[in-house]
């Protein structure tokens, strides 16, 4: 079956720096694919890649069948990737409910939804995004792209900075979402957090990939745990 994402031997600089040399992936619709790797192996850039914020030189990325060479970033948005960005990027000014109302797309997820499965953020809805922990920040991060009902999600470390019970909860609330059968491709410095979410892995170094495969394979592989992630 053709995965509703295909990444295909991308090629992205930053400056004159090459930094993607060839990456590959694919997710299949309902998967969840986890892009693992050390600091500065790539996987922002490649994040970034996808969403045309630092469109590739090289290679092609394929969604749903359609080739988004030549696609503003907007255009992938509206064409169903959501991105939920390292620094969240909510909008401090407006009130969480202001936040999911000009995210607001399609059908499915609308802000009430969001609020009867996130009571933490349907708790703030009238308070400033700036007014926020890290944690209700991040929540609300994954609750605008869920209102645009995209059909893939694109994560970048959501458990970034969170304290351990916060990441649980993070950790839930994504898993209710791959119950729902939302594609997703994560990228998580946690190991543990990415292994109860993923179906497959694929491991990045120096913006090449190291290793792909089943995620439960690669609890076993110990060295390229070892080589590439430092677990
Ligand atoms: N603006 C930039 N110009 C040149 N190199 C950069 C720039 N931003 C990041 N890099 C380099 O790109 C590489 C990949 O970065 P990134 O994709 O952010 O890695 P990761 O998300 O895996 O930590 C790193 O080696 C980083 O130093
Ligand atoms: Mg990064």
């Amino acid at each position: 079956m053709e995965p509703l994402l295909r990444v295909d031997d991308i090629q992205t600089y930053l400056g004159e720096s090459h930094i993607l040399q060839g990456v590959s992936l694919e997710a299949q619709a309902g998967e969840v694919v986890a892009l693992l790797g050390r600091n500065g192996a790539g996987k922002t850039t490649t994040l970034r890649s996808i969403m045309r914020i630092t469109p590739p030189r090289g290679g092609k990325v394929m969604f749903d069948g359609q080739d988004l060479a030549g696609l503003k970033t907007h255009a992938v948005a509206r064409a169903g990737i959501a991105f939920v960005q390292e620094q969240r990027a909510i909008f401090p000014s407006l009130t969480v409910e202001e936040n999911l109302i000009i995210a607001q797309r399609g059908e499915g997820w609308t802000m009430e939804r969001v609020f009867d499965e996130f009571p933490r953020v349907a708790a703030r809805r009238r308070n400033g995004g700036a007014q926020l922990s890290g944690g209700e920040q991040q929540m609300l991060a994954i609750a605008r792209a869920l209102v645009a009902n995209p059909r893939l999600i694109l994560l970048d470390e959501p458990s970034e900075g969170l304290a351990p019970i916060i990441v649980e909860q993070i950790l839930e609330l994504l898993l209710k979402l791959k119950a729902t059968g939302l594609t997703m491709v994560l990228v998580e410095q946690s190991f543990a957090l990415a292994m109860a979410l993923a179906d497959r892995a694929v491991v990045l170094g120096k913006g090449r990939v190291r290793w792909s495969g089943a995620a439960q394979e690669l609890r076993a592989a110990d060295d390229i745990r070892h080589a590439w992630l430092g677990v």
